[in-house]
């Protein structure tokens, strides 16, 4: 069988599923496949799926599975996938879990599910303080994670960015999306073995620390 890694992180908006994800992409050599960002490019690049999602990811609310489901499956089927991928903010509710598993059943499946746990509050005050870079999609924190130098990025010196969606009032509805949605996926996942719990209000070194820890002890890295 051609097997692949295909890691699925979990957690509520902020948790900082795409900030691990970067770190994992950097130390794995796997591409981080992120649904969010992948929206985002295609609103910059103005695609009609861009102005589509648009509509839902400014109200907080889920872009249709059908157009999700066939933009990740587009994704993994580019080259730098060939090994595998980290999945960030996709599956996120059940119909998109079962049609992941139907992708990556001819390559054994999905490898491990890493839920990163946080507060409402905390997930609040992380995503109110994020800024983003409109290149490279790199991402701080004002106070947690601050770049060198204000609004800009120091990776590739881009010109960081607050994202739309980040309102108090849309990240509300969003949790209550996160809630209602994606959190049924955690026994999902737990039925098949695959979740394994993290505390995302440590730091993000610690964070880190833990992921690698949990990839060695499955013998991923
Ligand atoms: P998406 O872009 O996936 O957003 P999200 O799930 O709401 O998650 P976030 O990106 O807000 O948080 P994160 O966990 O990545 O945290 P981050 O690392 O940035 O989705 C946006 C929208 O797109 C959805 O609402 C929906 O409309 C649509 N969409 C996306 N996927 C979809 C799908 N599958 N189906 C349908 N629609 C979909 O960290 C947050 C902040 O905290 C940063 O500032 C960071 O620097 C900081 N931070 C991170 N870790 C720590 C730490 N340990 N300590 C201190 N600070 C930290
Ligand atoms: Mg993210």
């Amino acid at each position: 069988m051609d097997r692949r890694t295909f890691f699925v992180l979990l957690g509520v908006p902020g948790a900082g599923k795409g900030t691990q994800a970067k770190m994992l992409e950097e130390h794995l050599g796997l591409p981080q496949v992120s649904t969010g960002d992948l929206f985002r490019y295609n609103l910059k690049n103005s695609t009609s799926l861009g102005q589509l999602a648009k509509s839902y990811m400014d109200k907080g609310e889920l872009v249709p599975d059908e157009v999700t489901i066939q933009m990740v499956e587009d994704r993994l089927g580019m080259d730098d996938a060939a090994r595998g991928a980290i999945l960030d903010g996709f599956p996120r509710n059940l119909m998109q879990a079962e049609a992941f598993d139907e992708m990556t059943a001819p390559f054994g499946g999905v490898s491990l599910v890493p839920l990163i746990t946080l507060s409402d509050e905390e997930a609040m005050r992380r995503i109110t303080g994020r800024r983003v870079c409109r290149s490279c999609g790199a991402v701080y924190h004002i106070e947690f994670n601050p770049p060198s130098r204000e609004g800009i990025c120091d990776r590739d010196a881009g010109e960081l960015y607050q994202r739309d969606d980040d309102s108090e009032e849309t990240v509300r509805n969003r949790l209550y999306v996160y809630y209602k949605q994606t959190s049924p996926l955690i026994g999902y996942y737990y039925a098949k073995k695959l979740l394994a719990e993290l505390d995302g209000g440590l730091s993000i070194e610690q964070v880190q620390g833990r992921l690698m820890e949990l990839l060695a002890e499955k013998e991923i890295a």
